[in-house]
């Protein structure tokens, strides 16, 4: 939600904020602006709608300045127009801001203003941060990074924030607290934003802020970071990290988006979330990251999963799995739902956070209860360095490379395997697996990246059922056990990207409700490989024949009964029942895509959506 750069040092800023700023698009586009220091005056530009469009709109303008700002936004407050995007400015225009976050406490604190005279000019609730940090500078006679540490000591919410001041042209003040925010350091030079994607090309030695800190940049020194929530307002010694993500990661590499590259990696993403933790040959499985905690995940009562989006549907699968093998009850939480219900949690609850980004604000909020009710709280997240991985106590990047499409694809199947192979792990030490299961499912798992890879060779097939089913206005997702998690993801896919309204539900409970829906207009999409309850998918399948649906199945190679009674058919190489989902979402995933491309559908970007949700 919004994405956030700044530079300061001595090269022209315009070039570094600007493609800074398409690296980061994927967190909003709804608007896009950009402030440059040019000598003692702020000069600021805005547009409404993409990056590229402030680009283009700048080309006849002066662009230099070697210190400066941008933004671009996913609006939370006020539509997306000139007015309410990103930098705002001060009264007397000595003051520029940009803002990822939400003020919750905006229309008391601007109220007050109103009150002193101020006169705002946008609906946003981040401007009021902008004249709150010069009525207090003006009226405590203090520096800015002091006027900001008063000012956001009165702020309630979340914000990482990035400020020029026209007194202190050499200077640059960033803030953070929960939105995530870095800086990037190299000779003479400050980089700031939202994660390290328009940092990465300029070096690899970042310092993750932590929440309450306020840090000042300024040519020639080093680093200076304070924490509001320090009384003293001692300085902290910056820590610095190495930033692992490389550019080539960051370019579609001869795909014609994101998304279809992220899709056909999924056999390396699959492949390096197993890496060095299956020893075949030892049969053994272990998760590094989580051994300091592993005691308690055995000793563990229940498992609470909890997550938002796609990560929730990998929680759903792995709720199959978990208790299948490890034999404990699992609980799967929209962490949205969580975060307000009061929940029962007890110390020897295992908390399980599943996200991609590790910066969903639910999902953060999630954690913080689980960790206040004294649970033990594990991570599953892809971003490294990201706030859930250094707010759990331990956990297991998924280690998919960046996922840039707002969609995700490979995040999901490396969250799955990450599951899986946590499951198998704790199984083996508590005894809940027979050897054979335990090691026919490890050595299925290592053959899942070859699965896959088979399902992408028939993207040709799946783009001819993909034409059908873009004419149609609605679409139903059907599976059972392991499988309804993949209707789910199936048809939240599809949704997202092409815009076709579409549910996905337990094969049986259509019965009870949306088999109203089925007529000879109505595809409907069902999962049907070879399970426990394939006999039962065949007669949901046969009481939709009857009222005329038309059937599009995802069934295993080799399958007739299904496969007679189906318009079309995608067939995937046989896989172990409770692994089934990392195969057969892929076909999906792919038929969402190609919908949305024959639609002409923004398939990386699509309308009202951000990839990483760090707003409630
Ligand atoms: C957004 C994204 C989804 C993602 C969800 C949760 O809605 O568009 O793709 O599944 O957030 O994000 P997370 O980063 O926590 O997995």
């Amino acid at each position: 939600m919004c994405g956030i750069v700044a530079y300061l040092g001595n090269r022209e800023a315009y070039p570094i904020l600007i493609e800074g700023l398409r690296k980061l698009e994927y967190r909003g586009y709804d608007s896009a602006g950009v402030a440059l220091m040019q000598g003692n005056t702020i000069q600021m530009y805005k547009k409404k709608g993409r990056v590229d469009e402030l680009d283009s709109y700048c080309a006849s303008k002066d662009r230099h300045g070697n210190a400066g700002i941008a933004h671009t936004r996913w609006a939370t407050h006020g539509e997306p127009n000139e007015e309410n995007a990103h930098p705002h400015v001060s009264e007397d225009g000595t003051i520029a801001l940009i803002h990822n976050g939400i003020i919750e406490n905006y229309l008391s604190l601007k109220k007050g203003l109103l009150a002193e005279g101020v006169t705002f000019k946008s609906e946003t609730d981040t401007e009021v941060l902008v004249h709150l940090i010069r009525r207090v500078q003006e009226k405590e006679q203090v520096s800015l990074p002091d006027a900001v540490m008063l000012a956001l000591s009165m702020v309630e919410g979340t914000y990482a924030l990035a400020i020029l001041s026209v007194d202190d042209p050499d200077q640059l003040v960033v803030a953070k607290k929960g939105s995530p925010l870095l800086i990037g350091t190299e000779g003479n030079e400050f980089f700031v934003a939202s994660d390290g994607a328009p940092i990465v090309g300029f070096t690899q030695d970042v310092v993750y802020l932590d929440d309450g800190d306020v840090g000042v940049l300024r040519l020639g020194q080093p680093i200076k970071i304070k924490n509001i929530n320090d009384e003293q307002h001692l300085l902290k010694r910056p820590s610095f990290h190495k930033l692992e993500l490389t550019l080539e990661q960051l370019e579609k590499g001869g795909f014609d988006t994101f998304m279809l590259k992220e899709i056909f990696e999924q056999p390396k993403a699959v492949r390096d979330s197993m890496r060095g933790r299956i020893n075949l040959k030892k049969d053994v499985v272990s998760l590094g990251g989580i051994i300091e905690y592993e005691q308690k995940m055995l000793n563990a009562k229940r498992f609470i999963i909890v997550a938002c989006g796609t990560s929730w549907h990998a929680g759903l699968v792995a709720e199959y799995i978990f208790e299948s093998l490890v034999r404990v009850p699992v609980e799967v939480e929209y962490a949205s739902e969580f975060r307000y219900r009061n929940p029962i949690i007890h110390e020897d609850d295992v908390l399980i956070a599943i996200s991609q980004s590790g910066e969903t604000a639910d999902t953060l909020a999630a954690v913080e209860i689980g960790k206040k009710h004294g649970a033990t709280v594990i991570g599953i997240c892809n971003v490294v360095g990201s706030t859930l991985a250094r707010e759990t106590m331990a956990g297991s990047y998924t280690h998919a490379g960046p996922e840039i499409g707002v969609a995700s694809t490979k995040a999901f199947t490396a969250q799955v395997t990450v599951l899986a192979l946590m499951a198998l792990s704790l199984a083996k030490k508590k005894g809940t697996i027979s050897k054979s299961e335990y090691h026919k499912l490890i050595s299925d798992l290592e053959t899942i990246p070859e699965k896959i890879s088979q399902v992408l060779e028939q993207e040709q097939h799946i783009q001819r059922i993909a034409q059908y089913v873009a004419t149609r206005p609605n679409a139903l997702f059907l599976g059972r056990g392991v499988n309804y998690p993949v209707a789910l993801e199936g048809a939240l896919k599809l949704k997202e990207i092409s815009y076709i309204h579409a549910e996905g539900y337990p094969a049986a409970e259509i019965k009870h409700g949306p088999i109203a829906l089925v007529d000879n207009t109505m595809p409907v999409i069902v999962i049907a490989t070879e399970q426990e309850t394939y006999d039962k998918v065949v007669s949901n399948v046969q009481e939709i024949i009857a009222r005329k649906g038309t059937i599009i199945s995802v069934v295993t190679e080799g399958d007739t009964a299904v496969k007679k009674m189906s318009k079309f058919c995608i067939e995937i190489p046989k896989t172990e029942e409770l692994l089934t989902p990392l195969v057969a979402s892929v076909p999906l995933q792919l038929l969402a895509y190609h919908v949305a491309v024959i639609r002409d559908c923004d398939v990386d970007k699509p309308r009202n959506l951000a990839k990483s949700v760090s707003v409630e």
